[in-house]
């Protein structure tokens, strides 16, 4: 079969890379950036099919109302190393900061 233009021969495994498809420039401009306010509607930040997560609500309506409430506590909330120094987990399923030096 073929797919995105890759043949894909019978036996062969295909291994789905979640974070980089949710960097596919189909989804719209500047994919690296973080916007919450960006319409990606099939993004694959929760998978996706039989073992989408089943924790997706939980965890966008906790966003909504986690990061507004942070916000408003911290109005001046930042960085406190420039965004360069921030360390990035390099080996781990879910890719994310090992720390995040803030100052209000
Ligand atoms: C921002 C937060 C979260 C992210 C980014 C996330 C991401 C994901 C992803 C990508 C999968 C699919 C894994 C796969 O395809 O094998 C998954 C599955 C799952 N997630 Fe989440 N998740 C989050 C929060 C949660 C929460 C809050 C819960 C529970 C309260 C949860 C429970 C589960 C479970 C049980 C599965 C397995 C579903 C299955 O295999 O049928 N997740 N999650």
């Amino acid at each position: 079969m073929e797919l995105g233009g890759q043949r894909i021969a019978k036996g062969e495994m295909v291994l789905c890379s979640l974070t980089a498809a949710n960097r596919d420039p189909s989804l719209g401009a500047d994919m690296d950036r973080v916007d919450p306010l960006r319409d990606a509607p099939s993004h694959l930040a929760f998978g996706h099919g039989i073992h989408r997560c089943i924790g997706a609500p939980l965890a966008q309506m906790e966003m909504r109302i986690a990061y507004p409430a942070l916000l408003r506590r911290f109005p001046s909330l930042r960085l406190a190393v420039p965004y360069d120094e921030v360390p990035f987990r390099e080996l781990a399923i879910v890719y994310g900061v090992k720390e995040l030096p803030v100052a209000f």
